[in-house]
């Protein structure tokens, strides 16, 4: 599975880059709002600490046109080549745009997904990645591991290339089922992240190893 993290907060992502085997980054507008930053700036920091992986960019309009425009312009300023993705929202236009979008070789996230059949009709449109959200889906007693795991099925079924991007965890449980039902990637939070990798009894067990080993390696390095 594709991790990727879902924030722009630079210090967090700094941490997390160090050592999480991260391949991306993804934003929308609140998490933009959240930084504190306009977008030009907090692209130019986060395109620092991804390097060579994807930036998953949320565009603002709501006619294909601008969309497309919108698009295509981040495309050029932003500098990413292949690592630039324009996150659309699926809706009518969203979904012209994208195939528009992918026949000019701008890639492509799908986001705002509720259903299985958006997801279905954005990959049909060219879309690279689908974004379902899980814990808003969650929120108003549906069901989006469900969600997550019928999408899985329909593109393995239907033979499409795009990825399922699982996102808005509130849980690492959800995470753990989104990767069961083989989600192909999934964005997470900062400290869901570190969440992720936790257990206490690995540390009791390092706690130990440490204390046992104290005196006993004698090997120079
Ligand atoms: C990612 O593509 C989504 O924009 C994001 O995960 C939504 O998460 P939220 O429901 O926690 O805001």
């Amino acid at each position: 599975m594709i991790y990727m993290a879902d924030t722009a907060d630079l210090s967090a992502l700094k941490e997390l880059y160090d050592f999480f085997p991260l391949e991306g980054v993804t934003t929308n507008p609140t998490i933009l709002k959240l930084s504190g930053m306009k977008l030009s700036a907090a692209v130019d920091e986060l395109k620092k600490i991804v390097g060579e992986g994807m930036l998953h960019v949320q565009v603002m309009s709501q006619t294909c046109e601008d969309i497309v425009r919108e698009a295509k312009k981040y495309k050029s300023y932003f500098d990413l080549g292949d690592n630039f993705y324009a996150k659309i929202p699926v809706m009518p236009e969203g979904f012209k745009a994208m195939r528009i979008l992918k026949d000019s070789g701008i890639k492509v996230t799908a986001t705002a997904i509720f259903t299985q059949q958006q997801a279905l009709v954005a990959s049909k449109a060219g879309a690279d990645f689908v974004a379902p959200y899980v814990s808003r889906l969650d929120n108003i007693s549906s069901h989006g591991i469900e969600v997550v795991s019928d999408i899985v099925k329909n593109m393995k079924e239907y033979g499409l290339n795009t990825k399922v991007l699982a996102a808005s965890f509130k849980t690492v449980d959800q995470i753990h089922r989104v990767s069961m039902h083989g989600s192909h990637s999934a964005t997470i939070g900062p400290d869901l992240l570190m969440q992720l990798i936790k257990h206490p009894m690995t540390d009791i067990s390092i706690d130990k190893f440490t204390e046992d080993g104290e005196g006993l390696y004698d090997i120079e390095f």
